[in-house]
């Protein structure tokens, strides 16, 4: 059974989990170097990851808080959907601190810190992705009780946190903490074998995606500051969603 802590004590982590890290760490970043977008590039310098050392969260926050004044909780695993989008609208995103074994280095049923950390953490630095996440969190509360709805946020965080992509400079560019993370969906999210569609809401958040395959198809976006200016527009879809099954309650 996997220990999942509920804090980060530093002083627990094994030398397996160093070598994991390490491992990791370089081997994404060779392939990162070309293929991520710059944005991420330089935030992970400024957030000061590197090969050698294990992020320790209480560093960490200190340099998000002052840059955008975002923090990483820990989460032992998974969080529930409300409380995750609560911890975004006040720009906490929570993180697991354990890391995956030597023996599970490519296949992880469950995000583990590498995921977490190194794939969410360092374009929290980024301001108007830092505005994004928050507003999208803030937005995503008041749905709650819609499942329709929610099924539409997810889609869109789906397409964008996760498995997004950027233009920069006419070159398609990587920025969804799912792709940095793994080496194998670096690899196919550049091919030309999955569908990419240039960035547009409502397409998004009605497009279907599957968790368990690497995925057939991506939007890419022009800018963090396109998704922010895209938000009045999920609003508004969600509201016309939600008005929608009300008429048809009343029918
Ligand atoms: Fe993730």
């Amino acid at each position: 059974m996997r220990n999942k802590p509920l804090e980060q004590v530093y002083s627990n982590y094994t030398e397996e989990d160093f070598e994991v890290w390490a491992l990791l760490f370089r081997r994404q970043m060779d392939h990162l170097q070309q293929h991520a977008s710059k944005l991420y590039l330089d935030a992970i310098d400024r957030i000061g990851f590197s090969a050698g050392k294990i992020p320790d969260f209480a560093e960490t926050n200190k340099v998000l808080q002052a840059a955008t004044g975002w923090q990483l909780c820990v989460a032992p695993e998974l969080v529930p959907q409300d409380e995750f989008f609560r911890l975004l609208s006040q720009r906490i995103f929570p993180a697991t601190c354990w890391l995956r074994t030597m023996a599970e280095l490519d296949y992880l049923e469950e995000p583990d810190m590498f995921h977490d950390v190194f794939g969410h953490a360092p374009l929290l630095m980024e301001p108007a992705y830092a505005t994004f996440m928050e507003a999208f969190g803030q937005l995503a509360l008041q749905w709650l009780d819609h499942p329709g709805a929610l099924e539409q946020l997810s889609a869109v965080y789906w397409f964008t946190v996760e498995f997004g992509l950027l233009r920069e400079e006419n070159e398609v560019k990587v920025f969804g903490a799912g792709i940095l993370s793994s080496v194998g969906e670096t690899r196919h999210a550049l091919s030309d074998m999955p569908a990419k569609f240039s960035f547009d809401m409502r397409r998004m958040m009605q497009t279907g995606y599957r968790t368990d395959i690497l995925q057939d198809k991506y939007f890419v976006i022009d800018s963090f500051a396109q998704l922010c200016r895209a938000l009045p527009v999920l609003e508004a879809s969600l509201k016309a969603l939600s008005a929608t099954v009300e008429t048809f309650a009343v029918l």
